[in-house]
């Protein structure tokens, strides 16, 4: 008997399943490809997908019933929801008069040097309520999830206290409960609170004392790896601390200057490291070898207004898994669109659309350790679909700065249709 599907979704311009990488991410010349079904269609019964692949086939696989949900995208692009799998979800307050600073020429770390920047985050998000942080986040969520994004990962880091960052991170599980986007949490070692006399001070309290309380609470362990904020040896000690507990580890690295944090990641078997905009050639190596993903932020680049972005394609050509975020936060990039992180990763990187798709959507997936579910359209994965108005996927990156999402399918479910 044929399977009966719940919903299908049928005649697509373009189908993009991204299919057979969900063991390994792709690297080289495997991002040229997007696994595109011309004229798709694609059948989901409850939360998974169970048939994919041309129209006429997929039609002849399955039954439908009166029942059956079916959306005609005819004209249309089918793929896979976004991951962003780096985020700042939660936090108080905004930074608006930070970016006319920084207008005006002051610099990131120079706000940060003066108590401001992340610890600006700080104050607010320890002054802000439990409620009130749930409810400023689920708007962040619903801007996400119409942008197309279906999956996020959120780091705490605006606390620094035990109370205020298990405060972010029980914010972060009562979202994962409240909202349809999945969300995976990050314990990051963000910045020395002005209670503590040096870093070093920090991170012996943040081994002995926070560390363990945030076990339960972050799958990840993440630290901001950077001049003036902490070093390679106190980054490997937090880390390494983090794993002997339990934790699986992210990093900041290599962000605003090269401090080798990608070699770091790469000796530690980080699953990801982030931002890289100053990797060095050795620390391209490295990670290639270590299969660390690398997380690529354009957005913060541009949003601070640097002319370094991270290489994306010798990282690409030397074999380092590349995947993108949106690293959505007040200060260095508030956006929840990953589209236009896309065009961003498109123009300031060269990165093709072709390579920008698969970077944020499987090899994203493979940076949070979740491409067995997600990340690309396949028979039994998770049914979470995006359609886009655009006849092909190059107009994705290509008509930026508006949402070119339709329609939002969140495990078998239409979570948002424009
Ligand atoms: O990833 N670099 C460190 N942390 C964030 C920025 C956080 C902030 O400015 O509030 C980032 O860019
Ligand atoms: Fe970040």
């Amino acid at each position: 008997m044929k399977p009966t599907a719940d919903l299908i979704i049928i005649n697509a311009n373009e189908l993009l399943t991204i299919s057979g990488h969900s063991e390994k991410p792709k690297t080289g010349s495997q991002m040229d490809d997007l696994g595109i079904i011309n004229n798709g269609s694609l059948a989901v019964s409850k939360d998974r997908i169970i048939a994919c692949g041309n129209s006429e086939d997929v039609l002849a696989q399955i039954s439908t019933t009166s029942e059956t949900i079916q959306i005609d995208a005819t004209g249309k692009v089918v793929m896979p929801g976004f991951i962003d799998c780096h985020t700042h979800l939660v936090f108080g307050g905004s930074r608006e008069a930070e970016f006319e600073q920084r207008i005006k020429g002051a610099s990131y770390l120079d706000i940060l040097r003066s108590g401001g920047g992340i610890l600006n985050t700080v104050r607010s998000t320890r002054a802000a309520s439990k409620a009130e942080l749930i409810k400023k986040s689920l708007g962040h969520l619903d801007t996400m999830l119409e942008f197309g994004t279906t999956t996020v990962e959120a780091k705490s880091g605006y606390g620094l206290t035990i109370d205020a960052e298990l405060k972010q991170l029980q914010v972060v599980k009562k979202l994962n409960d409240l909202h349809p986007i999945d969300i995976i949490s990050t314990f990051l070692v963000h910045t020395t609170p002005p209670e503590f006399n040096s870093s070093q001070e920090f991170l012996d309290f943040v081994i002995n004392s926070m560390l363990p309380r945030m076990q339960s609470m972050a799958e990840y362990c993440d630290i901001f790896c950077e001049q003036d904020v902490f070093d390679i040896e106190q980054s490997r000690q937090v880390l390494t601390a983090a794993k002997n507990l339990g934790f699986k580890l992210k990093i900041h690295a290599d962000q605003l200057n090269d401090t080798g944090g990608a070699q770091l990641a790469a000796s530690l078997h980080a699953s990801s490291a982030s931002h890289l905009d100053h990797i060095s050639r050795v620390g391209i190596e490295k990670m290639a070898d270590s299969g660390t993903i690398a997380v690529l932020i354009p957005g913060a680049s541009f949003f601070l207004g640097s002319d370094t972005y991270p290489p994306a394609l010798d990282m690409i050509s030397r074999g380092v898994a590349v995947a993108l975020a949106t690293d959505f936060n007040p200060g260095s990039c508030p956006t929840e669109s990953m589209q236009i992180i896309l065009t961003m990763a498109c123009l300031h990187m060269n990165m093709s659309p072709t390579q920008a798709i698969c970077a944020a959507t499987i090899n994203a997936a493979h940076a949070l350790e979740r491409a067995d579910t997600i990340g690309s359209l396949e028979v039994g994965k998770q049914a979470d679909i995006i359609i886009l108005d655009v006849p092909n996927y190059r107009c994705i990156p290509y008509h930026f700065g508006v949402n070119n999402v339709e329609t939002v399918i969140k495990k078998g479910v239409i979570v948002y249709s424009d």
